[in-house]
C-alpha cells in the first residue's frame, strides 16, 4: 500500500507528509514496518503479518474481536493473550487507551478491570474504525466494484428485454 492511497480517502499531500511521513520518506513510497523480520521473531517469537491484507485473510469481523479481544494474562511473556487467538505473540498495544481486561474463568467473559483513557463505547468505535481502515487497505477498490456491479446488472436487463424481443421476432412465423 503506497501512500498517496490515502488521498483517496479525503487526506490531502500535505497531511500525509505532516503526518506520516518521519523518516524522509515520499507520497509515492510504500508503507513499511520500521522493524524487521527478524528482530520481530527474536523479540516476539513471531513475526507480525502484512496489515495491508490481514482483513481479506481474516475477515473484518475477525480484525475488529481481535482487537477488542486482548486480556491479561502473566503466564505469557508479553503479559498479554486473546480470546480469538491463544497463545499470540503481539502484546496488547492499546491498553492505555482500553484499560485492562481479564478473563473471568467461570463465565468465559471478558471484564475490564482496570478502565483506560476511553470508555468501552469510544474504545470500540476507535477499533470500528480502524478495522474499516484496514478492510479499505485490503481492497482499496471495492466501492468502485460495488458500483460498477449495478451498472453490469442494468445492462443485462436491458440486454434481456431485447434478446426476448429478438427471439418473439424470429419464432413470429413458426407455428
Ligand atoms: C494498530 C496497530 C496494529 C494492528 C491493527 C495489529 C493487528 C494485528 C493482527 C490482526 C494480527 C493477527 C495476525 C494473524 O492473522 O495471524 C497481529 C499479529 C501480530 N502483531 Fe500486531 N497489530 C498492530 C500493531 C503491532 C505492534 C506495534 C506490534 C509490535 C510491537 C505488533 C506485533 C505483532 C506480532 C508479533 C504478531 C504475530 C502474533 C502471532 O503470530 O502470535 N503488532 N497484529
Amino acid at each position: 500500500m503506497r501512500y498517496n492511497r490515502l488521498l483517496e480517502i479525503g487526506l490531502t499531500e500535505k497531511q500525509i507528509k505532516d503526518n506520516l511521513l518521519f523518516a524522509g520518506e515520499k507520497v509515492g513510497d510504500q508503507m513499511k514496518v520500521a522493524m524487521s523480520k527478524s528482530d520481530a521473531k527474536k523479540w516476539f517469537g513471531a513475526a507480525p503479518p502484512d496489515l495491508s491484507v490481514e482483513v481479506r485473510a481474516r475477515g473484518a469481523d475477525w480484525v475488529y474481536s481481535y482487537m477488542r479481544g486482548f486480556y491479561r494474562d502473566n503466564s505469557r511473556p508479553t503479559g498479554w493473550n486473546n480470546t480469538v487467538y491463544d497463545k499470540v505473540a503481539m502484546p496488547h498495544i492499546l491498553y492505555e487507551l482500553q484499560g485492562e481486561q481479564t478473563l473471568n474463568h467461570e463465565t468465559h467473559k471478558l471484564e475490564l478491570t482496570k478502565p483506560g483513557k476511553l470508555s468501552v463505547t469510544e474504545y470500540d468505535s476507535l477499533v470500528g474504525d480502524l478495522t474499516n481502515f484496514l478492510a479499505y487497505m485490503s481492497e482499496p477498490a471495492k466501492q468502485q466494484r460495488n458500483h460498477l456491479g449495478w451498472f453490469v446488472l442494468l445492462f443485462l436487463g436491458v440486454l434481456l428485454v431485447l434478446t426476448y424481443k429478438l427471439k418473439k421476432a424470429y419464432w413470429k412465423d413458426v407455428h
